[in-house]
């Protein structure tokens, strides 16, 4: 089959090398020559892990190829998938679908032939019913069927989340666009992926939900962590004992800052807009939002409250700043609320993570940023593990003590034990234990 992506982000391209990997021919283009100048010299403009390694053999093996050129991209393309931004509309929270709605216009004005156009792009629902209109008005001449398929790719482990998906989600009830949607996604399905066929706006609304739910997960565990604190009881084992539960499953119940990243604060938001625009509210997701808000700031202030009475003119080392770990995305990251409520307090930081600090320099200058954790905790009054990198799992405890003036450690991700903290003569602080 031959496959055009439009936009090689991060889903753009992830999706597009998966794709040639399973044997497709697939152009991926994008708007920024420099991104695809990059691409031609083997350099990735995003950090994912094996990223670098899958995109190489594909162009290696001629199946992968990039362009700027969009026309020449979607001539002849069996399937032409829009995976361009959708970011928050600045002031109002609605996805911003001008980036979806220029790649439409652009193929309507290229395609050459009967074709099917998948949004891939985040979009809120009824988004596949105005591209198909533009569509439409601009080439009644042609065939062209409109599909929606979210993707629901994890920053960091976005590969193995392509290749093994929990589920396939094809919103179409176009025969012609099922048969196209089954082939581009025969090898996963032989592989007992499940594929759902759905309507186009369920399809839509399901990718919201899903991210909803998970940022209603985690949220929820946040709350209970704070309750487990107030009444003297382990989250952690709040979390085995109910995940145990095949109802409600293990996963996404870590107590944390709070979640990020590029997707759950923007679809949460969205989804909100869409719920107000139809007149149905969905309460549990604006509470969802206004308590992850107000979370990164509380953390601040669990910071400074570790460091006592008197924090103006100490120093904190805060330890992994992206939202997550394996990535370099630095959006919504609860690292940067909690260094402005540092620095409000006149508490200097230093810091350390191991792909993000590029980002961060850009949108923190004046933190003070370090080579790895033993030089951020030099001289600190505490040190925060803000994001559970793996570089910060086992770090040596004597060590951190003797270049630390105080031996304060604050968990945001509970990855310490408090018994082996605290024999290495800490004071401990975790979420919900
Ligand atoms: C998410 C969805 O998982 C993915 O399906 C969708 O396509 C895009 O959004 P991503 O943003 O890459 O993926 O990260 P994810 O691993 O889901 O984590 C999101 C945030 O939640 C992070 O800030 C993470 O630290 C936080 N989180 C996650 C928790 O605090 N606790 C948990 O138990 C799980």
């Amino acid at each position: 089959m031959r496959i055009t992506m439009i936009g090689s982000g991060y889903v753009g391209l992830v999706s597009g090398a998966c794709f040639s990997d399973f044997g497709h021919d697939v152009i991926c283009v994008d708007k920024d020559q420099s991104k695809i100048d990059a691409l031609h010299a083997g350099r990735m403009p995003i950090f994912e892990p094996g990223l670098d390694q899958l995109v190489a053999s594909n162009v290696a093996a001629g199946r992968l190829t990039f362009t700027t050129n969009l026309a020449s991209a979607v001539a002849g393309a069996d399937a032409i998938f829009i995976a361009v931004g959708t970011p928050s509309r600045r002031g109002d929270g609605h996805a911003d679908l001008s980036y979806v709605f220029a790649a439409t216009e652009e193929i309507a004005a290229a395609v050459t032939g009967p074709t099917v156009v998948v949004t891939k792009s985040t979009v809120p629902v009824g988004t596949g019913d105005r591209v198909e209109a533009i569509l439409r008005e601009k080439r009644p001449d042609i065939d062209v069927a409109v599909v929606s398929n979210p993707e629901f790719l994890r920053e960091g482990a976005a590969i193995g989340d392509f290749k093994r998906p929990d589920r396939i989600v094809i919103g179409t009830e176009d025969d012609r666009a099922k048969q196209v949607m089954r082939d581009v996604y025969r090898p996963l399905y032989l592989n007992e992926s499940p594929i759902l066929f759905v309507s186009r706006r369920t399809s839509e609304l399901i990718k919201y939900a899903a991210n909803a739910f998970l940022a209603t997960k985690i949220t929820f565990i946040n709350e209970i962590a704070d309750l487990c604190e107030a009444v003297g009881a382990d989250v952690q084992d709040v979390s085995r004992g109910i995940g145990l539960d095949n109802r409600i499953g293990k996963k996404f119940l870590h107590a944390g800052p709070g979640y990020g990243g590029s997707c759950f604060p923007k679809d949460t938001l969205a989804l909100l807009k869409t719920a107000e625009d139809y007149q149905t509210p969905v309460h549990i997701v604006e509470a969802v939002v206004k308590v992850n808000d107000s979370r990164k700031r509380a953390m601040g202030r669990k910071v400074l409250h570790a460091l006592g009475d008197n924090p103006r003119g100490k120093t904190v080392a805060l330890l992994g700043l992206t939202f997550k770990p394996n990535t370099d995305d630095m959006r919504d990251a609860p690292s940067l609320a909690i260094a402005t409520a540092l620095a409000d307090a006149g508490v200097t930081v230093r810091t350390h993570d191991p792909e993000g600090m590029a980002p961060a320099k850009t949108m923190m200058p004046d933190l003070v940023y370090c080579t790895d954790a033993y030089d951020a905790a030099e001289g600190a009054d505490a040190v925060v593990i803000v994001t559970e990198w793996d570089a910060y799992r086992a770090l040596d405890l004597a060590r951190l003590k003797r270049v630390m003036a105080r031996p304060v450690m604050v968990d945001l991700r509970n990855v310490y034990q408090r018994t082996d903290v605290e024999q290495a003569g800490f004071t401990y602080t975790a979420v919900g234990r």
